[in-house]
């Protein structure tokens, strides 16, 4: 079983307008809606997947709500904490400029409110469960959150997959999460650096080095994704670079979340070092297919995989 936690969930509103005009009224088309946030998309890739699992985190107000019934349309089960706030909801509208976002806040959790989720948490945690803690969170959350879960669940016997930015992993890292996926940006900024690479080939050689070097601090497997230039991924025993696959990209928003999930797929499948890069590489350049944040179809997972 695989349970996500997105602390951080929004409805996504995406929408196009043939001419945006600043300062007037827009009219939208195509509108579409979404439940969003890190987690619920790896939940969604799961689902594909065919994976069972389970979407946990904070919702709240009508956007909450919102959430709630897209989940389930989706055939995904879910079992948030209702908060007092409202689950932000953001609007991306395509024009001739490209794509403007208007994104809201989202809601201030309070001390009780997070108590309740790790509550949750520790009900769903029987030993051996895969949750995976992923993205941002929301104000009134304190920056060693996905530590203390982290070690809630391991004292619990179950499996971490920590994907997160900032001092949320930072911190996080102290707890030696199982499995861990920072992009390039992630890593850089854990490690302070600021400045861009001399060459594509230095920037790999430090990703291998930084992989090698993360995995020997506690997590089992370090996966570094580096966009459109691959992945890297170090289980103790190579730290090694695989170039992404090359496919018609659409947009590689939530690719990094389809990667996420097919690695906890793979793992939850006891599958093999060299299936887990196979599937993970397969699966997140599906993602970048397919519109927005949207998990990739199975018929296009199965035909990426038979690619070598
Ligand atoms: N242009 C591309 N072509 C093929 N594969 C890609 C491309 N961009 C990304 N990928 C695949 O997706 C993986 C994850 O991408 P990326 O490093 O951008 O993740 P991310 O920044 O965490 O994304 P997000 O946070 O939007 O989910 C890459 O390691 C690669 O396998
Ligand atoms: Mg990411």
């Amino acid at each position: 079983m695989i349970i996500t936690v997105t602390m951080n969930p929004a409805i996504d509103k995406t929408a196009d307008v043939d001419e945006l005009i600043i300062g007037g009224v827009n009219r939208l088309k195509d509108i579409r809606i979404d439940a969003g946030g890190k987690g619920i998309n790896v939940s969604k890739t799961l689902r594909v997947l065919n994976k069972p699992n389970m979407a946990c985190g904070f919702i709240g107000g009508n956007m909450g709500s919102r959430i709630q019934t897209t989940l389930q349309k989706q055939m995904i089960m879910a079992d948030f904490v209702l908060i007092e706030g409202e689950t932000r909801s953001n609007l991306k509208v395509r024009s001739i400029f490209g794509m403007t976002a208007f994104d809201e806040p989202g809601p201030v959790i309070k001390p009780e409110e997070l108590k309740q989720l790790f509550d949750k948490v520790k009900a769903h945690a029987k030993p051996g469960t895969l949750f995976v803690l992923s993205g941002s969170a929301p104000a009134g959350v304190p920056d060693d959150t996905y530590k203390k879960m982290t070690e809630l669940l391991h004292q619990c016997g179950c499996k971490v997959f920590l994907d997160t930015s900032g001092a949320l992993l930072r911190l996080g890292l102290e707890a030696s999460p199982d499995y861990i996926k920072p992009n390039l940006t992630e890593l850089m900024s854990l490690y302070g650096i600021k400045n861009k690479f001399e060459s594509r080939e230095a920037m790999i050689a430090w990703a291998v080095e930084k992989a090698s070097e993360l995995q020997s601090k506690g997590p089992k497997l370090v996966a570094i994704s580096l966009g459109a230039d691959g992945a890297v991924f170090c289980d103790g025993f190579e730290s090694i670079h695989v170039p992404a696959k090359q496919v018609e990209v659409e947009s590689p928003v939530g690719a990094g979340d389809a990667m996420t999930a097919a690695i906890a797929y793979c793992i939850d499948s006891n599958m093999m070092f060299r299936d887990i890069i196979r599937y993970a590489m397969a699966v997140s350049a599906g993602a970048c297919m397919m519109e927005g944040s949207q998990p990739p179809t199975k018929e296009i997972i199965v035909k990426l995989l038979r690619q070598e």
